[in-house]
């Protein structure tokens, strides 16, 4: 399934697998919905009531919900492993195996790094705005070099990571171009960046005609990006920075409950940004 972009497409390679039986994807949305049967009650009167009125004087109002998993590593765990239900750490196996200096951006509970624990020639440097998270990874011994602090400037030299990562957070940065500058900084001359983030399947029902992103406030997961593929490529390649350059997009459809959810069905994406040798041209 070729992507359509307006933007030079020749170095960018799509490889699309999809591999879930028939049967498989049915009883994941039956889990789904089972899910919002029993949760979503409670959830109304406690969360969306709130939420709803708060949003129409302030659209950047973050819900009760949200902030209640934000304080509570334990919470975002779990619905790490309900969202990824079967296999919570599923998403993370289309990343191929990292190595050298990483800085890993968002890297919140250490989840990833969990997954990577037998990988040998990576050094993660952790980084996120949540101090919460960063303690929980800590105690549970997921993370080490951890950094306090946003990707819009990082106290570290330039040129100082081979790769840098953002595993299932691009959505939730609100400035990418800033982002993107930072890490252009940050990147050693040839490094890489790599975001894995979730798409919507615009195709199955999401409704939008989308030509670039837009920004929305969830009442479960706060205020996020919203993509189709073809949105995620123009966005990332009109927010690059000179020296920046998208390689390859990826697409692999997990079997998981957040891709076969029933609002808004996704997929999953692995973009590969290079930064340019110095001398070298566009
Ligand atoms: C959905 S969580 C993903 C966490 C982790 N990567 C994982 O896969 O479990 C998104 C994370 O991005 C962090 N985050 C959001 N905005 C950020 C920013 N501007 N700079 C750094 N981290 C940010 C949040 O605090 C949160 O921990």
């Amino acid at each position: 399934m070729a992507l359509k972009t307006t933007l030079p497409t020749s170095t960018i390679r799509h490889q699309v697998s999809r591999h879930s039986s028939p049967l498989g994807v049915l009883l994941l949305r039956f889990i789904y919905l089972m899910y919002y049967a029993l949760l979503y009650p409670p959830y109304y009167i406690w969360n969306k009531r709130d939420f709803s009125a708060k949003t129409k004087k302030n659209p950047f109002y973050v819900s009760k919900l949200v902030r209640l998993v934000e304080k509570h590593p334990r919470l975002y765990e779990l619905s790490m492993f309900v969202l990824n239900f079967p296999h919570p750490t599923a998403v993370y196996r289309f990343l191929p195996e990292l190595k050298g200096k990483v800085l890993q951006v968002g890297c919140g509970t250490g989840l990833l790094n969990k997954h990577a624990s037998k990988w040998n020639d990576v050094e993660f440097f952790n980084l996120d705005i949540n101090e919460t998270y960063l303690r929980y990874g800590e105690k549970k011994g997921r993370l080490r070099n951890c950094i306090h602090s946003g990707i819009y400037q990082v106290e570290m030299k330039d040129r100082s990571f081979d790769k840098i990562v953002f595993a299932r957070c691009f959505h939730h940065i609100r400035h990418h171009k800033k982002a993107f500058k930072e890490c252009a900084r940050l990147l050693k001359a040839g490094g890489e960046l790599w975001i894995l983030d979730p798409v919507i399947l615009e195709e199955q029902g999401s409704g939008k005609q989308m030509t670039a992103g837009y920004m929305a406030n969830s009442s479960i997961d706060g205020v996020i990006w919203r993509f189709t593929k073809e949105a995620f490529v123009q966005h990332v390649q009109a927010s690059l920075p000179e020296g920046l350059e998208l390689v390859a997009v990826t697409e692999n459809r997990q079997p998981h409950l957040t891709n076969y959810n029933l609002k808004y069905p996704q997929t999953d994406l692995l973009a590969i940004i290079r930064k340019r040798n110095e001398g070298e041209k566009q």
